[in-house]
């Protein structure tokens, strides 16, 4: 039962679902609502179906509810409006009910409470929820908005940093088996024509460019590595790190030292490299910039995740100085393990202080059925 009321030229429209079972008392509303320059056009339910129909009927400004009825009630109705649209403006008007019933209506949500023998305020009260609603509503589109935002630049930088192992994979495997070999043939060659060569001064020169050939061998063959060490493709993120504490170990350098249960668990594709590359980050960066003695990486099981540790006791650092220069651009260390190890579902932790030293912590939660350390 939809009535378009009459409407004087200065009024403006007003959509309203009416939860009332005495039609005068329905009556007395539309005069109010008249009086408060409203041309209303309402529909009157008594029942939680004529409700959750009028709801998905159309569009409506507010919900004015009588607080009892024979079969339904304020409660329940404001109840089922909520679950529909949370930002509905929602009004009890109702006969006199006492304080403490009107306060438990506010607080499950009503946005106003109304006696019907004193309804001056009604217009009033309209005109602010229909301001706050609408307040309300572009909040939530900007949070939904924000929601989406935040899922489609997770979903890019996953891409991004898969392809980026991808490539890194690729270049390493072409680096290190086709332009690596070429240079090894290039070499051997070399190095048997040389023993051939008669004149001295030639031989003397082609054993350079063996030399050279060879020095060049050995960069190939460490770039490759370095982009992607094929350890934690064959053997495993062990293998991977103890290539890693290798490579990075000299005598003028901090001692480093790796620590890891014997059975250790494979974590899966995306954690392990993840857990690979914030070792690699977190180590270059107490070479670069902790002046340690001594560093430490653990591999090990707790509470039923598989967690990375990398002490250090060098000169440590501030944490938040070190955020906001990251969010200036001025550096993507740190800003980039916190990516990897979200992505992969895990959890990272850093404690560091100046003169303390750092702690780089990060947690994954290992695969169902993954043997245990
Ligand atoms: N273990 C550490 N000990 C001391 N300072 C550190 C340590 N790790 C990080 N820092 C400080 O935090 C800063 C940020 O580190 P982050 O790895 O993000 O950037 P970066 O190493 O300077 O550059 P890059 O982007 O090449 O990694 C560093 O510049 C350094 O000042
Ligand atoms: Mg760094």
């Amino acid at each position: 039962m939809t009535n378009a009321d009459k409407k004087p030229a200065s009024s403006s429209p007003l959509r309203a679902i009416i939860v009332e079972d005495t039609p005068d008392d329905v009556a007395l509303l539309l005069r109010a609502l008249r009086r408060a320059g409203y041309a209303p056009e309402y529909q009157r339910v008594q029942t939680a179906d004529e409700l959750d129909a009028a709801l998905h009927a159309g569009r409506w400004d507010v919900v004015l509810s009588d607080y009892t009825l024979p079969d339904f009630s304020g409660l329940m109705a404001l109840h089922q409006v909520a679950a529909f649209d949370p930002d509905m403006p929602f009004i009890i008007v109702s006969g006199n009910i006492g304080e403490d019933v009107a306060v438990a209506a506010m607080k499950a949500g009503a946005h106003d409470y109304l006696i019907k023998g004193n309804l001056t305020r009604l217009g009033a009260a309209i005109e602010r929820e229909l301001r706050e609603a609408g307040v309300r509503r572009a909040r939530r589109r900007d949070e939904q908005a924000l929601l989406h935002a935040r899922l489609r630049l997770q979903a890019l930088s996953n891409r991004m940093l898969e392809m980026q192992e991808a490539e890194r994979r690729h270049i390493a495997r072409e680096l290190h088996d086709e332009i690596g070999q070429s240079l090894t043939a290039i070499k051997l060659n070399l190095e048997a024509l040389t023993r051939r060569i008669g004149d001295e001064r030639v031989r003397g020169l082609a054993a350079e460019i063996a030399g050279v050939a060879g020095q060049v061998l050995d960069q190939v063959r460490r770039l490759s590595l370095d982009l992607r060490p094929p350890q934690l493709d064959d053997l495993g993120l062990l293998a991977a790190l103890q290539w890693l504490v290798k490579r990075h170990t000299r005598d003028d350098g901090p001692a480093i030292e790796l620590v890891a249960p014997d059975d250790l668990p494979r974590l899966g594709g995306q954690a392990e490299t993840a857990c690979f590359r914030v070792a690699q980050e977190a180590l270059t960066n107490v070479l670069r910039h902790a002046g340690a003695t001594s560093v430490r990486i653990e591999l090990k099981n707790e509470d039923g995740q598989f967690c990375l540790d990398v002490h250090d006791d060098g000169r440590g650092f501030d944490l938040a100085a070190a955020r906001a220069r990251a969010l200036e651009g001025a550096s993507l260390g740190l800003v980039g393990m916190n990516e990897r190890v979200a992505l992969a579902g895990g959890e990272i932790r850093l404690a560091s202080r100046s003169g303390t030293g750092t702690h780089v912590r990060a947690c994954f939660p290992l695969p169902a059925g993954a043997a245990r350390p």
